[in-house]
């Protein structure tokens, strides 16, 4: 009999002992998912919301107030820890999740509580944040999406699900779908950008990586968008600073990739730690009730951020823990993480009639249908599996898929005189930096379960493609101003053929709670490019940072440029790929890097203001010490071919309500090599009832060519892409001039222009 069978057999037998209901329920829950996804989806909710009621049915008020509960296993490297009470917790059913708990042998035993040693035995969910990656760790999020590829980040949100499933993990706190125009934020590194078009494919890609085709399957994990709503847009920067926006952007610009991962099936949401114009996410009726349940009809729960409902009191918004409970659960919050204030009050709450028992059954009946679906009441063991776990975890398959998202997410920034890709037969490589065999900082910030020693680091993949014609010196550190090795790594550039510097920031420099007031290359390490540079020898700079760095120095001084994120697992063979051709890079940004901090916020789909700049006229928007615009724009990337572009072509002057145009151009590789190119479709709205920005992404296609190869690439515009809120509110295309602009990034230039009737 196989351990899974055993374990099948031992919870029903528990089950039987809790009477004839019990029976009935148990015998309900065997073969239920196989039923589900062989029937209609509705036929799949009225079947879980009959056995989400029977279970709810047997509950006490506390047992409900459990399964709202979420604790952390505060795991750390000698072994779990947990709050001191955590035995007794579970097994009296006060908590119906955890998170931080991982591995299939100890999130076994944990579940054996909850199933065995409970009352109902109702299994425990687990969360964790497998942002990007559980072991085998891909490129930091903001990196992957400079790929561009969705398809490859679907690739790696499945393998990281597959492999925390294995570890007995059930959901993860991701994707992070928060639009982020302020590089000064840590967070900035945890999401896909600045663009709420390619934010809102991107998150859903993601939630169809995590989750699959089927959340019952033991190699998908539930997803939790988040946080919602608008962290990204923290005044100054600031990690858990203020937030005060217009509805019109919020809806516009924070709202739809929430709304596409929630489309895309995404089963559970996080709000966020911020304030939204005066009152916190995580009680903020509008954006829970309003937006979420009413206008969006989200059927999942809704978890707070670590302990966002106490922060309600530092918030100024909740007198006490006990108010604060109040307000979050009657503003729509199902589970509570880490605050302990549901545990603490809840009960007592009911009691006084503040909060219904309503309002708790439907909060315990979303996490109960989240848990029906994955399964676990048919087998509450089945996702800790030691066997797929040893079998799966670091395949070579998975490392593999690491290495080719890897490389698809470097950008090559500058390339002068084809500094690359450098020669595999190079006499001698100087490579230099702080960053090029730190493993710790490879892997990035939020990096799961991964651990450092598995990372190849850049210089141990130089080594691996040229063996000992590559020689290393750290130079400086990254936060120190320790300058004492700048006098070796330039004995050692001077002794070269070319030098690759590898600089940036740390991995704790991004982050949560890791903002920046000054986004330069930190410590001595400009100084020490500027010394690199005097030796005349071809200076190659690999950047590894979680945000865009302004570096106009590097930008006009280094020959080549290419930005490497954190990259994971695989960042040496990934880079190195890059740096000797076996692989042209085709990253673009996607986010916009400043000239400096002082441009900030500073994002490709900016209005244009009433004094647009004009440089003969004083009185014009614009600075006066640097250009507005940036050191490279969002979209950019260049390749070691060149792509040519014709001229936009439009297949009629007017588009009419119900039609389409197309507007289409011819892209040729001019170059020597085959290569991708991301070709970009940008509207321009130019009279509205409210002002529209420059210009608006609204397509894009990746196209791979040989050289002399040409392609004809097309989109189709649609009113419904025409779509903005106008002065009342209402999301509609309003008749007029647009231009659409076809090119290479968001900088084009040529367009054409049609009028929509
Ligand atoms: C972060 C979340 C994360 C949670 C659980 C919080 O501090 O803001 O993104 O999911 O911790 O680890």
């Amino acid at each position: 009999m196989s351990k899974r069978m055993i374990t099948r057999q031992r919870f029903s037998k528990y089950l039987y002992g809790l009477g004839l209901l019990a029976i009935v329920w148990s015998i309900n829950f065997s073969g239920l998912n196989k039923q589900f996804f062989s029937a209609k989806p509705d036929e799949v909710e009225d079947k879980i919301k009959d056995r989400v009621d029977s279970v709810l049915h047997l509950m006490t008020l506390e047992e409900k107030v459990g399964q709202m509960t979420l604790f952390t296993s505060d795991w750390d490297v000698t072994g779990p820890t947990m709050r001191a009470t955590y035995k007794a917790d579970i097994k009296e059913g006060k908590v119906g999740a955890i998170f931080n708990a991982h591995t299939a042998a100890y999130n076994r035993e944990l579940q054996r509580i909850a199933v065995e040693e409970t009352r109902l035995g109702i299994p425990l969910l687990f969360g964790y944040d497998v942002i990007h990656g559980y072991k085998t760790i891909f490129p930091i999020p903001l990196g992957e999406s400079s790929s561009w590829d969705l398809a490859a980040m679907e690739r790696s949100a499945r393998i990281a699900a597959s492999e925390a499933a294995a570890a007995g993990l059930h959901w993860t706190f991701a994707p992070m779908v928060d639009i982020a125009r302020d590089p000064r934020w840590g967070r900035v590194m945890e999401g896909a950008g600045e663009d709420t078009y390619l934010g809102s494919k991107i998150a859903a890609a993601r939630v169809k990586g995590f989750q699959g085709n089927d959340l019952a399957a033991t190699n998908t994990l539930v997803a939790c968008v988040k946080h919602y709503a608008a962290y990204g847009a923290a005044q100054a920067g600031r990690d858990y600073s203020t937030v005060d926006l217009s509805e019109r952007v919020l809806r516009e610009i924070y709202l739809p990739p929430f709304k596409a991962a929630l489309d895309a099936g995404c089963g559970t949401v996080m709000t966020s730690f911020n304030e939204l114009d005066g009152v916190p996410a995580t009680a903020n009726r509008f954006l829970l009730d309003e937006v979420l349940r009413k206008e969006w009809n989200f059927p999942g729960f809704v978890v707070t951020d670590y302990t966002s409902i106490d922060e309600m009191i530092n918030h100024g918004y909740s007198a006490d823990q006990t108010q604060a409970a109040e307000q979050a659960v009657n503003a729509g919050v199902d589970m509570d993480m880490q605050s302990a204030a549901y545990y603490n009050h809840l009960i007592d709450l009911v009691q006084e009639g503040k909060v219904s028992e309503a309002t708790i059954d439907e909060a315990v009946r979303r996490i109960l249908r989240i848990k029906f679906m994955l399964g676990l009441f048919d087998d509450p063991y089945r996702y800790s599996d030691e066997q797929r776990e040893k079998s799966e975890i670091l395949s070579d398959k998975n490392r593999q898929a690491a290495r080719e998202v890897a490389r698809k997410s470097v950008v090559l920034l500058k390339n002068e005189k084809q500094t690359l890709p450098l020669s595999i037969g190079i006499r001698k490589l100087a490579v230099i930096g702080p960053l090029a065999d730190s493993q710790l900082d490879m892997i990035g910030a939020w990096s799961g379960a991964g651990e450092a020693r598995h990372v190849t680091t850049l210089l141990t993949g130089i080594k691996n493609v040229i063996g000992d014609r590559v020689d290393y010196s750290m130079g400086c550190p990254v936060d120190q101003d320790d300058r004492s090795g700048f006098g070796a790594a330039i004995d050692l550039a001077k002794k070269s053929d070319a030098v690759v510097l590898v600089i940036g920031e740390k991995a704790y420099m991004s982050g949560e709670a890791a903002s920046r007031s000054d986004i330069t290359v930190p410590g001595p390490q400009l100084d020490l490019a500027r010394e690199l540079k005097a030796t005349g020898k071809p200076l190659i700079v690999v950047l590894m940072n979680g945000r865009p760095l302004a570096i106009p120095w590097l930008a006009d001084n280094a020959d080549a440029i290419l930005e490497a994120w954190f990259l994971g697992t695989e960042a040496g063979p990934a880079i190195s790929d890059v740096l000797f051709g076996d692989y042209n890079p085709s990253g673009r940004l996607t986010v916009t890097f400043p000239r400096s901090v002082g441009q900030v916020p500073i994002f490709y789909n900016m209005k244009n203001t009433g004094r647009p700049m004009d440089p003969n006229n004083k009185y014009t928007s614009k600075y006066l010490d640097i250009p507005n615009t940036p050191q490279f724009p969002f979209g950019f990337g260049l390749s070691y071919t060149s792509f040519a572009y014709g001229k936009p072509q439009l297949s009629s002057p007017e588009l009419h309500s119900g039609g389409s145009v197309q507007v289409s151009i011819e892209v040729t590789n001019t170059g020597k090599m085959e290569g991708t190119e991301t070709v970009q479709c940008y509207v321009r709205d130019l009279v509205g009832s409210v002002t529209r920005p420059i210009k608006e992404l609204k397509g894009f296609q990746q196209i791979t060519l040989k050289p002399g190869e040409s392609s004809n690439v097309q989109f189709t515009l649609t009113p419904d892409d025409l779509r903005f809120y106008d002065q009342e509110m209402n999301y509609r295309a309003e008749p007029g001039d647009f231009r659409v602009f076809l090119g290479e990034n968001s900088a084009v230039s040529d367009y054409v222009q049609f009028t929509l009737k």
